[in-house]
């Protein structure tokens, strides 16, 4: 146990930023008087103003931030866990993808070290906590903290479009934003680009509000506090932009203004998923063109496939090397193409199919809930789905690791 004995490198000297100009919240759980000392006198050293301590580990945290904003910077306990990776992978699914994570145990282990920091915790530090390296850590969260940026961490913008208008994107759209919320427990925020005549809100039972015209008229007014106020919670980890504006005048086009928002989401839940309304309007294309993943809906008929294949042409065509799903929806449906005929179409058989299933469907949408609460088999369809936009297997097994704090960490 060699490993075990190397001592952890202290992190470097504190980075010398003028006290006003730091921001950001920072909340610790620590489990014992001595580290709170020492966390508390290096706060009041820095002058970080908004910083608390509370009693408790990591599984403290993972409860408080279930039902809790995630501050800048959270400090967890890991003294006396068994499982230390276990209690990170559930502190992951309730954290926001932009909140710094440091580990503070009672393990000079450098194998817990190097896997902690694998899975994105910024820094771990054993007990007793050196004055210094607390300062230091301290001082550089703080001086970054809340300026929302150097984490790297963001979460992951999927753009859903039909090929044509009516085949399912929005239904798409909403039972994979609902599985990701419900089964994998992220944290999703689900957008409505359909300002006119949009249905999320109607799939979802919830009233349209403003929030989503005023941040593309008005874009200097989104910040993490206007986000708040217009989301609408749908579930405990499904949150909507929706609205349902006149005919006329119609809302003006605002691409720069509505990609800053999806940004601005990216750093508060895991997945944004986008229903592009089918059409492609100069915003339409803006975000699909951003989008670290597009998903186009088809239903199984030959004009269905045959603009699958274009709009597919032309994501390829505009050279930005991201991944494109295609779904044939609708599959077996009255006279619909067969799926090998679908895939033939297509060029290429689709990445997942769902089965026509018109009771459940027309039954959940008259009661505004996703479908996948009530059609085991429609939610089996859309597991599929969900897998390949997470990138884990059918079952869940892979990537377990590399999914704490860093969902789509390079992607957007
Ligand atoms: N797999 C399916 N089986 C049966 N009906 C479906 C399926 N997917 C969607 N639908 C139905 O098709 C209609 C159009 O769906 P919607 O999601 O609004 O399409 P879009 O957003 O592409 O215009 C809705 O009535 C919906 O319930
Ligand atoms: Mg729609």
């Amino acid at each position: 146990m060699t490993a075990l004995a190397k001592p952890i490198q202290s992190p470097p000297p504190a980075a010398s930023v003028p006290a006003a100009e730091r921001g950001g919240k920072v909340v610790a759980y620590v489990t014992d008087a001595a580290t709170e000392t020492a966390l508390r006198q290096a706060a009041a050293q820095l002058l970080v103003s908004e910083f608390e301590v509370r009693r408790g580990d990591v599984r403290t945290a993972a409860r408080d931030l279930a039902r809790q904003r995630s501050p800048d910077l959270l400090i967890v306990d890991l003294s006396g866990i068994e499982l230390p990776i276990g209690a990170m992978e559930a502190l992951s699914q309730v954290c926001e993808p932009s909140v710094t994570v440091v580990a503070v145990g009672d393990r000079n282990d450098v194998a817990l070290y190097r896997n902690l920091r694998g899975l994105g915790v910024a820094e771990y530090l054993f007990k007793p906590l050196p004055a210094d390296q607390v300062e230091a850590l301290l001082g550089r969260a703080a001086g970054t903290a809340g300026r929302g940026g150097d984490t790297g961490r963001q979460g992951k913008l999927v753009a859903v479009t039909g090929a044509r208008g009516g085949v399912g994107a929005t239904t798409v759209a909403v039972n994979l934003a609902a599985y990701l919320a419900d089964i994998d427990r992220r944290r999703i925020a689900l957008v409505d680009l359909d300002l006119h005549t949009g249905t999320v809100a109607l799939h979802l039972n919830l009233k349209p509000g403003r929030g989503l015209r005023e941040a593309i008229e008005a874009p200097e007014r989104v910040d993490g506090l206007f986000l708040e106020r217009a989301m609408q919670p749908a579930s405990d980890r499904l949150d909507v932009l929706a609205t349902e504006e006149p005919i006329v005048p119609p809302v003006a086009q605002n691409p720069r203004a509505v990609l800053d928002l999806l940004d601005c989401l990216r750093g508060q839940y895991h997945y944004v998923v986008v229903d592009v309304p089918h059409g492609l309007s100069e915003t339409a294309r803006a975000v699909l063109d951003h989008a670290a993943l597009r998903i186009i809906v088809a239903d199984g008929n030959l004009a269905g496939a045959r603009d699958a294949l274009r709009l597919r042409g032309a994501f390829e065509a505009s050279g930005t090397a991201r991944q494109t799903l295609t779904v044939h929806n609708r599959r077996g449906a009255p006279g619909a193409l067969s799926q090998a005929d679908f895939g033939r179409a297509l060029g290429s058989p689709a990445d997942c199919a769902i089965e026509c299933r018109p009771k459940p469907l027309v039954e959940a949408a008259t009661l505004g809930e996703p479908a996948i609460r009530r059609c085991a088999p429609f939610k089996s369809d859309i597991s599929r789905l969900a897998g390949a936009v997470s990138g884990q297997s059918a079952n869940g097994a892979a990537g377990l690791l590399a999914r704490l704090f860093r969902s789509g960490k390079a992607a957007r």
